[in-house]
């Protein structure tokens, strides 16, 4: 189901490039499908590949990609709100252009994903006309070259969320994920208290490796913090006061916007608007409570303290501040 929507908008975009220009995605295709379906996950060196994840193409945008001056890269952790800020960011970017606008809608994160499909896809994405890329990744920081893309002048957003409501948004939209024909999917605990000590282990959203679960990423990523061209965002403060904090994108990725237009596009962008308008774009629980918070309805107070335990041993050398209500 879900291999079909992604195939299905790869053919629908390619209809934008003229026709003797359009690449061949035939193993594109064939890479969505097969990552469907297959329950087995490669590594990339000392690091666990993500479900869709193709180490071959991360070695390719280290050694050979090179991005465009104006590309704008948004990197996380998997549920911290990567969709959203791809989205604000296509406001931002697209909001006057109505072919970008509607076809930049279509894609999900493994369109647009550096490690996702194969080289079929940087080609179609260098194709595709569209001004300015809106591209993202799952990528420790470790595992892509950010002095190549900090050179080319390349932006990258790095979003956070705290750990509480991030477990819970996976645990969602995972069992939403579990049926009889995804493998994968079914070796996770299907009571949240499991799935949340799993989740500290780094078993989720697959098997990671040691020293890859969500706060050795946030660490991979913390020292390239004050990089030029790199802003850190956290999804709560994105709550708390979209139109100032999209104002902030705005100048990070150097896009005119009035108050007014950044609140607009608060607007339209709020959990509520969006998740109407994806009601039927996506094939699984992706849209939950969208909120800060959610997690009391599902921890108890062991658990709560012992992620809190977590975070202060983890984070302990940083200024990073999680919000929970
Ligand atoms: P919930 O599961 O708590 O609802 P990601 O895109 O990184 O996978 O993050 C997904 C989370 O971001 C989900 O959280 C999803 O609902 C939330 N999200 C997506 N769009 C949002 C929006 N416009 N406003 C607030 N949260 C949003």
């Amino acid at each position: 189901m879900i291999e079909k929507v992604m195939c299905d908008v790869v053919l629908k975009v390619m209809e934008l490039i003229p026709e003797a220009e359009r690449p061949d995605v035939q193993s594109l295709l064939q890479s969505f499908t097969m990552a469907a379906r297959d329950s087995s996950i490669p590594d990339w060196g000392e690091y666990k590949m993500l479900p869709f994840g193709n180490p071959g193409l991360v070695d390719f945008a280290y050694n050979d990609w090179q991005p465009r001056r104006n590309d704008i890269i948004i990197a996380s952790f998997p549920k911290t709100g990567t969709t959203w800020l791809r989205d604000v960011c296509r406001h931002l970017i697209y909001e006057h252009d109505s072919i970008e606008f509607q076809f930049t809608k279509l894609f999900l994160g493994p369109h647009v994903y550096l490690e996702t499909g194969t080289e079929a896809k940087y080609e179609l994405l260098d194709k595709l006309p569209w001004k300015r890329r809106v591209l993202g990744t799952h990528l420790s920081a470790g595992m892509m070259n950010l002095e190549r893309i900090r050179k080319s002048g390349a932006k990258i957003i790095y979003t956070i969320r705290n750990p509480k409501d991030q477990m819970v948004s996976m645990f969602n939209m995972m069992k939403s994920l579990s049926n009889p024909d995804n493998q994968m999917m079914q070796m996770f605990p299907s009571n949240f208290n499991d799935f949340a000590l799993a989740a500290l282990e780094g078993k989720v959203p697959v098997n990671l490796k040691p020293g890859q679960n969500y706060f050795d990423h946030i660490l991979s990523w913390y020292p390239h913090r004050h990089d030029e061209n790199v802003m850190f965002l956290y999804y709560e403060d994105m709550k708390k006061n979209p139109a100032e904090e999209i104002a902030k994108l705005a100048k990070f990725l150097d896009v005119y916007i009035s108050e007014e237009g950044a609140k607009n596009i608060a607007d339209l962008t709020s959990f509520e608007k969006t998740k109407q308008r994806m009601k039927d774009g996506v094939p699984f629980q992706f849209y939950n409570k969208g909120s800060v918070g959610n997690w009391k309805n599902h921890f108890n107070v062991a658990l709560s303290e012992r992620v809190d335990l977590e975070v202060k041993e983890k984070l302990a050398e940083t200024d990073i501040k999680f919000t929970y209500v």
